[in-house]
This record gives structure tokens, C-alpha cells and sequence, in this order.
């Protein structure tokens, strides 16, 4: 059985690069695979990249989008814990990144994220704590990514693209078809990253209809 206390060598090869938590690599990889964001060029006089996070704590996905943009991006970011201050060297502290520390399904939360956008991309990495029981964390799940959906229904752009995590076992069927109703393409891809026990998945809409 796996011993998830002890740090693994994902997550202090993280640590090592800059990053609070090994979750950044199944970004890194998720990116790698659908081309989520924009690389190279100075972007010139077109507008900054922007992105809407949810879930965002402690900050690895925050960084990769950070330091990948860089001065061409602007990123907006919720969760209802703080983001670890440890490795963003002040990336945090500058003017195109946001962050609001808040519940995603709240109001307050809601319209300072919605007053940002329009975006272009939206991820959600959120993730309930779980209870240990298997159904109740699922459901849980799946309202997340509903809320997420919710959230690229409000303001994310024409063409944009989506990532969402989601426990499996729900209703993921029921998930692919609405990303379906809002995207030209919905699929599911597991990181390789993911441990093999994880029962995690990520579900991703491409160009928003
Ligand atoms: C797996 S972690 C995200 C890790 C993050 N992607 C990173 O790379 O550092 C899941 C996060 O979802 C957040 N979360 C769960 N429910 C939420 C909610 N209703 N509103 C805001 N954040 C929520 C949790 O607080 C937790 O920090």
C-alpha cells in the first residue's frame, strides 16, 4: 500500500523545481498534450493570455501559468485556502495575477472572478476533502466540476478551452456530455503523473462553441 505521508519522487522533484506540490506535472502534461497555453513570441501588441483558475491552493498550476505567459498573460485565481508563498519569488505580488481567497460556489467569490474576464482558458484542479466515503466524495466531486462548468458557461471566451478534475466513478458520463454541449470536443485524460491508486481524472472541453 502506498504511504502518502512520505513525500514521493514527484513531489520533492516539485519542490526542487520551484513548486509547492507534484500536482504542477499533470498540468505540465495536460499542457503538453492539448497545447493549453500560448508558448514563445513577446505577444507583441496582441492582449495578455488570460486564464481563470479554481482550486488553486497551494499555487503549483498558479506558477506553471505564471512563469510559462509571463508578461503575456494575466491569471485569476480562487480557493478557500491560502496560496504557499514559499517558491513564487513575487510572482504573486505582481499586477496580472489575482488571487481571491474564497468558496468558488459563493457570490462574493463568483462576481470577482467574473469581473475579470473574459478568459480564454479555465482550469479546476478543485477537489473536496475527502471523507473517505467513496460516493460522498465522488458527488462532491462532481458538483466542483459542475460549478467549473458553470463558471466557462459565464465568461470564458468563444474558442476557449477547459481542464477539469473530477473523481471517477459518479456520473462522468453525464459530465463528458454536458463539456460536449459547450465544446467542439470533450475527452478524458488521466496524467501519467496521477498515482496508480488515484481515482482522479481530468476532463477537457476544447473550443468552446
Ligand atoms: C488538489 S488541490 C489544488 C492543487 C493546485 N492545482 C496546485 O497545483 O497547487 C484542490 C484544491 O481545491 C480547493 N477547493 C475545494 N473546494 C473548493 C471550493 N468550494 N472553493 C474553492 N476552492 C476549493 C481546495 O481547498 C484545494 O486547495
Amino acid at each position: 500500500m502506498a504511504n502518502y505521508n512520505k513525500p514521493d519522487f514527484w513531489t520533492l522533484k516539485a519542490r526542487k523545481e520551484g513548486y509547492p506540490a507534484r500536482s504542477v506535472y499533470k498540468l505540465r502534461e495536460l499542457d503538453e498534450k492539448f497545447g493549453l497555453l500560448p508558448k514563445g513570441g513577446s505577444g507583441g501588441a496582441s492582449p495578455p493570455f488570460r486564464v481563470l483558475e479554481l482550486g488553486a491552493a497551494p499555487g503549483s498550476w498558479s506558477l506553471y501559468v505564471l512563469r510559462t505567459l509571463r508578461e503575456r498573460g494575466f491569471l485569476a485565481a480562487a480557493d478557500l485556502a491560502p496560496l504557499s508563498r514559499r517558491y513564487d519569488g513575487g510572482l504573486f505580488d505582481r499586477d496580472n495575477f489575482f488571487f481571491i481567497q474564497g468558496d468558488i460556489t459563493g457570490a462574493d467569490t463568483r462576481d470577482a472572478l467574473l469581473n475579470r474576464g473574459p478568459y480564454r482558458l479555465l482550469l479546476s484542479d478543485a477537489a473536496p476533502a475527502t471523507t473517505g466515503s467513496r460516493q460522498i466524495d465522488t458527488l462532491r466531486s462532481l458538483e466542483l466540476a459542475e460549478t467549473a462548468l458553470d463558471y466557462a458557461g459565464a465568461v470564458l471566451a468563444q474558442g476557449g478551452n477547459m481542464v477539469v478534475k473530477v473523481f471517477q466513478g459518479g456520473d462522468t458520463a453525464f459530465l463528458l456530455k454536458r463539456i460536449r454541449e459547450f465544446f467542439k470536443t470533450g475527452k478524458s485524460f488521466k496524467p501519467m503523473v496521477c498515482r496508480r491508486e488515484s481515482f482522479e481524472t481530468y476532463y477537457v472541453g476544447l473550443d468552446k462553441k
